[in-house]
């Protein structure tokens, strides 16, 4: 069995759209991949509630708890380790990770951004869009590397951007597509068509409209 971990700090609707894909796909059958946990760097957050829902053990790693963040990352590897992943995917998750935990799973850490990278790295890029006054907008799956928001991209989805828009409702259009994007990237990695090569992802076997969802 492939084992996914996935990891959140707050909401948890692209964990809940992991969740129900997993569920309808019957990944575990088609696959031989399950969910097998979700941990939190924030008690009390409503992805942990989604977690449950799907009966999946919710965890905690609570930063707040840890002096240094090599200490942070230090507890949150031994409870990802618990699992034995196969693939780490971070959903949300709004906590830098060190280089020791980077490396340590190269390859099969992959994280959803709310831009078209490489175009506004970082927070509050629907706000930044907007200022900047892109015409389309959208998210990334990607490798996770040292450098924030930089690793090899395996799939986006675009959107318009509306002249009525605020960051409230580009990122209401985004969120959507979030969750149609990320559980097709994980289904890709899972399958193992993505790869590294001379540091850009390669996926084989898929549509090029698979890995660039336009919506109108
Ligand atoms: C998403 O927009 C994701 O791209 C970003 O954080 C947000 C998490 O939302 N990294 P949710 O917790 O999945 O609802």
């Amino acid at each position: 069995m492939k084992n996914i971990v996935v990891l959140i700090s707050g909401r948890g609707t692209n964990l809940e759209a992991l969740l129900r894909t997993a569920r309808t796909e019957q990944w575990s059958a088609t696959l031989g991949a399950a969910i097998v946990a979700v941990i939190s760097n924030r008690p009390d957050v409503t992805g942990l509630d989604v977690a449950r829902q799907y009966e999946v053990p919710a965890i905690v790693v609570a930063h707040r708890k840890y002096s240094t963040r090599e200490d942070f990352d230090r507890a949150l590897a031994a409870a990802i380790d618990s699992y034995e992943p196969s693939v780490i995917v971070l959903a949300g998750f709004m906590r830098v990770l060190g280089p020791l935990l980077v490396r340590r799973y190269e390859g099969r850490l992959i994280n959803i951004h709310p831009s078209l990278l490489p175009a506004f790295p970082g927070l509050r890029t629907h706000e930044e869009a907007l200022a900047v006054g892109v015409r389309i907008h959208g998210a990334t799956v990607h490798f996770v590397s040292e450098q924030v928001d930089g690793g090899a991209i395996i799939a986006q989805a675009a959107v318009p951007v509306r002249p009525e828009d605020d960051a409230a409702t580009l990122a209401a259009r985004v969120l959507e597509q979030e969750h149609r994007l990320l559980p097709r990237a994980l289904r890709l990695v899972l399958e193992q068509r993505v790869s590294f090569e001379g540091g850009r992802a390669r996926v084989r076997g898929v549509a090029p409209e698979d890995l660039a969802l336009l919506s109108p």
